[in-house]
């Protein structure tokens, strides 16, 4: 399978997706990773690995349907099977969600549908929640509101701040990440009327 990955930022979830191409256990190949932001580590990541590594600088578009647009083009001419976001920080416009319906991922920090947005790890320790987590799902309209394909949770523990919190939820992120993209590239997982499929089975 095809694969293009969508970053903002640092891309770790991206090295640890790369790292399962490279080794095997992900039966498909990144065929390019596409930032908008021009300091975005993730593109040398990337390049580290001998991967197309593209920038499409979104201040370089009036607005976020343009921008959209050039995206969809620039992502099509991959010919991807699938698209990840990891970390990618725009919020995309229905077309874009529609033109990859069911095969496109997000990675989101926190156990949806608990703290959809931004701040989950302090909104987590704020509620005095005794887990917090991450979720693998597939994109739809609704702001980190798609139906789920994978959880990954660890409890919150006393002495626990934002930073050490975060911490351990993006080491569960790298782990849950690829074995969403495994799944998929194994035809094993798909998004059907009624949800998530995983071997036949609905989630
Ligand atoms: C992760 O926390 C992910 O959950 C969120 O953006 C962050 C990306 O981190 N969507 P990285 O760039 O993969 O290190």
């Amino acid at each position: 399978k095809r694969i293009v990955v969508l970053i903002s930022g640092s891309g770790s979830n991206l090295q640890a997706i790369l790292d399962q191409t490279l080794d095997g256990q992900i039966n498909g190949k990144i065929a390019a990773v596409i930032s908008n932001r021009p300091d975005a580590f993730g593109l040398t990541r990337a390049e580290q690995a001998g991967v197309v590594a593209r920038l499409l600088d979104h201040k370089a578009f009036a607005d976020r349907e343009s921008f959209d647009a050039a995206l969809i083009e620039l992502i099509d001419s991959y010919q991807p099977d699938l698209v990840v976001l990891a970390g990618f920080m725009r919020i995309l416009t229905p077309e874009l969600v529609r033109h990859y319906h069911g095969r496109l991922f997000n990675i989101h920090p926190s156990l949806l549908p608990k703290y959809k947005g931004l701040h989950t790890h302090q909104r987590a320790l704020e509620a005095g929640d005794a887990e917090h987590g991450c979720t693998v799902h597939f994109v739809t309209e609704e702001l980190d509101g798609g139906p789920l394909i994978v959880q990954a949770k660890t409890d919150i523990l006393t002495g626990d701040d934002e930073q050490s919190l975060q911490q351990r939820v993006h080491q569960l992120e790298h782990q849950i990440y690829p074995l969403a993209v495994q799944w998929f590239c194994e035809e094993r997982l798909s998004l059907s009327g009624d949800g998530v499929m995983l071997d036949g089975e609905l989630l």
